[in-house]
């Protein structure tokens, strides 16, 4: 099955939520796609300095204002969506992202490795990595940003069927967009970061973020990579299927090769 995914990469304005979805949704006119997803906190910005901030700018995952417009756009479009938003769930506050589908089902991953100042602001997500089907059934593993760097957050999505990493970013670091490339290599699995650009600044403080988001096949080619500013929607074609071919050669398989016996977990 072929299959047209996107990756957006754009600059939010902090915490200007009502714009940013402006903007995504104008970003969005005239793409054609079946998934496309969109940065870590996209709804919101990034460069938190109080929780009065954070509290400002949450919202619950299946009635908050992203899940209200993209639910439409996404039923509109007939395309999945993956967008990065503040979630407030029972009084707590998570770095999440949501997968929208046009049957109006809604998924939630909630950031597991919080990066840097992020620790202040939110909870450690706890809700897994899971795999969730997005439109045509396709086999959708969330990440957020910094959980790249751990490379059992890509591992354990694709030990449990993930086609497709949705990465969500706004990757500060310079070593991301090459690390994924051995993240979807190592896991024989497509991978899309879609990171913001960008400088943010909020009082003493100030980041700037790398974009150069980017689509990989399961052999770590890049199918597009954007520069470091440029704030656009691109689409490809992939075979989500091709994922599942484990083989590296004719006698190694990426999973069954593991020999799990001489691992060191902690
Ligand atoms: C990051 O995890 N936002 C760097």
């Amino acid at each position: 099955m072929k299959y047209r995914v996107g990756v957006c990469q754009f600059k939010p304005i902090f915490l200007k939520v009502n714009e940013n979805l402006q903007k995504m949704a104008s970003l969005l006119q005239g793409i054609e796609a079946d998934l496309v997803v969109f940065p870590e906190l996209a709804t919101s910005g990034y460069l938190f300095n109080s929780i009065d901030e954070v509290k400002a700018v949450a919202e619950d995952a299946q009635t908050g204002v992203t899940a209200t417009l993209f639910g439409k756009l996404s039923k509109q479009n007939n395309c999945s969506y993956v967008v990065g938003f503040v979630e407030k769930k029972a009084n707590k506050y998570y770095n999440s992202s949501m997968l929208i589908n046009p049957d109006g089902n809604i998924f939630v991953y909630r950031k597991i490795h919080l990066f840097f100042e992020e620790k202040f602001f939110f909870q450690p997500g706890n809700s897994g990595f899971n795999v969730f089907k997005a439109k045509g059934g396709v086999e959708v593993g969330l990440m957020i940003c910094f959980d790249w760097i751990f490379p059992e957050a890509a591992r354990t999505l694709a030990l449990n069927g993930a086609k497709i990493i949705a990465h969500s970013a706004n990757l500060v670091l310079p070593w991301c967009q090459q690390a994924m490339i051995t993240r979807s290599l190592e896991n024989r699995i497509f991978s899309i970061t879609s990171n913001r650009t960008g400088l943010e600044k909020n009082g003493k403080k100030e980041l700037f973020f790398t974009g150069q988001s980017q689509i990989l096949t399961t052999k770590g080619e890049i199918v597009k990579r954007l520069n470091e500013a440029e704030e656009t929607i691109f689409v490809v074609e992939i075979e989500p299927d091709l994922a599942a071919d484990k083989m590296i050669t004719e006698h190694n398989h990426a999973f069954d090769d593991r020999r799990s016996g001489f691992y060191k977990i902690r």
